[in-house]
């Protein structure tokens, strides 16, 4: 029986409706809407699209949404002359520097994204990327979360997929995905509770060892490497939950990290590309963004 098929757009869907409701409430009770701050250096196709879906989705749960458009040109000096005045505004809820940053190739000036990810105001750091989010988060009382790890805590907790006393293989380490990810699944307990925590993690990357004996031992494989199709249906356990976080485009085609045809035959369930992980990572910036409203009206 082919995998049943995990859909984060309407999980997305709700979560936004939720966020929508309750950023009502927040202004009705006399407070100025929050609004989310995005800046993005360079005419990058992609992240033009990303920054378009996020002022989309802000408007449609009520926040208000402002984009400082930059030219690739623009300098360190500049940008962090950028993310000063929107940390000193109080208008601004949330801020969000899309990455990535232009490379030289690409016109840029060779930014340190590092440096300018550390000069957002933890309080406003709704991508939850600055140093002061990370160490909150590894010590077990996070404040923001990184959307997408979040937004598949919430994919799992909303499917009555447990993850405790699992196995969970997640394969990628990046800052964004896989690093937290697998912090977030290891901790007693989650923002949906300790069914969606206290998992047993493996945290595998490009130099594993037996990468297919490491994947095949997962009750639960979360494929964040951006790889296309790189886990095969033979990597996976029968009737193992596979969460796919790659998005790749191949031949104006997108395709995960995960070859789905082989993958639907041994899954139990399973997230499509698109509408899988993608529409959640936006959702949980929604969430983020009020948050973070709400912390700086207190
Ligand atoms: N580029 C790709 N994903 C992201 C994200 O989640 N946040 C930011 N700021 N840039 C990104």
């Amino acid at each position: 029986m082919p995998a049943t098929r995990l859909d984060g757009k309407k999980i997305a869907a709700e979560i936004r409706s939720e966020v929508a409701a309750d950023v009502e409430s927040f202004v009705a009770a006399g407070n100025a809407p929050p609004q989310l701050a995005a800046i993005l250096v360079g005419d990058d196709p992609a992240s033009q699209v990303y920054v378009r879906n996020k002022e989309r989705a802000c408007e449609k749960a009520g926040i208000a949404s402002r984009l400082d458009r930059l030219p690739a040109s623009t300098t360190q000096a500049e940008l962090l002359a950028k993310v000063a005045e929107l940390n000193a505004d109080p208008a601004a809820s949330g801020i969000l520097v899309q990455l990535p940053l232009p490379s030289p190739e690409a016109g840029g000036t060779g930014i340190d994204e590092r440096a300018v990810l550390d000069a957002i105001d933890p309080i406003k750091d709704v991508d939850a990327f600055s140093p002061v989010n990370v160490g909150l988060l590894m010590q077990g009382r996070p404040r923001f979360l990184p959307c997408t790890p979040h937004g598949i805590v919430q994919l799992l907790s909303r499917t009555n997929i447990s993850t405790s006393g699992k196995h969970v293989v997640v394969v990628g380490r990046s800052d964004i995905v896989g690093k937290p990810m697998a912090m977030m699944l290891a901790q007693k307990d989650s923002t949906c509770g300790p069914e969606t925590a206290n998992a047993t993690v493996t945290l595998a990357h490009s130099r594993t060892q037996d990468l297919a004996e490491v994947c095949r031992s997962a009750d639960i494989l979360i494929a964040a490497v951006g790889r296309p199709e790189m886990i095969r249906g033979e990597m996976i356990r029968e009737g193992a939950v596979v969460i796919d976080v790659g998005i790749n485009r191949v031949d104006d085609r997108l395709v995960g990290d995960v070859a789905f045809a082989e993958a639907e035959n041994v899954a139990s369930a399973i997230t499509p590309v698109p509408g899988g992980v993608g529409p959640l990572t936006i959702a949980m910036l929604l969430h983020n963004t009020l948050m973070a409203a709400k912390m700086q009206a207190a």
